[in-house]
């Protein structure tokens, strides 16, 4: 066998993250959010973890129309992508605020079985991280890491943008 690839690749039992351009007016949402009341999320405890969090949980019922354009990209990943044949709500929706040079803590979404990141807003600096849910048995020994390998993954934040991604994977 050569160096080069010469075998097929089945990436099974893959987790997917995806990522789409939602058609909103992100300054009329942002304008919004900027409204909503916050308190510090669990855990900001330092200046380089400091993030707040809404106290309301359904804040998409006062954005219909966002409500509308994740409720569509989350039957495509349903629906489209997974070829689920079932009804789905969104159950709860609140939204985060983090500060310049600052992150928050990996968490995951234990109440639901898939989430979904809207970024009103796009930035260089703006990063979601992905980590890897699976057992970590050989990749301390990798020379490069690709989308097979990775113990994390970063997506760029974009404006108007929705990640959508299981309950099991931590952002
Ligand atoms: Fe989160």
């Amino acid at each position: 066998m050569s160096d080069k690839y010469n075998f097929n690749i089945f990436p099974l039992f893959s987790d997917v993250v995806t990522t789409t351009t939602l058609k909103c007016d992100d300054k009329k949402i942002l304008k919004s959010l900027k409204k909503l009341k916050y308190v510090k999320r669990e855990g900001s405890i330092s200046k380089e973890v400091n993030c707040l969090i809404s106290k309301n949980y359904n804040v998409l019922d006062s954005l219909p129309i966002l409500k509308g354009e994740i409720h569509k990209g989350l039957k495509l990943y349903i629906k489209g992508l997974m070829k689920q044949d079932t009804g789905f709500k969104i159950t709860t929706s609140w939204a985060t605020q983090t500060k310049p040079k600052a992150y928050s803590n990996s968490h995951q979404h234990a109440n639901s079985w898939l989430s979904a990141v809207y970024y009103p807003e796009g930035d260089v600096n703006f990063k979601i991280r992905f980590h890897c849910p699976k057992p970590q048995l050989w990749l301390d020994h990798c020379n490069e890491y690709n989308i097979y390998n990775s113990k994390t993954y970063d997506i760029k934040a974009d404006k108007n943008m929705l990640d959508n991604f299981s309950k099991h994977i931590s952002s």
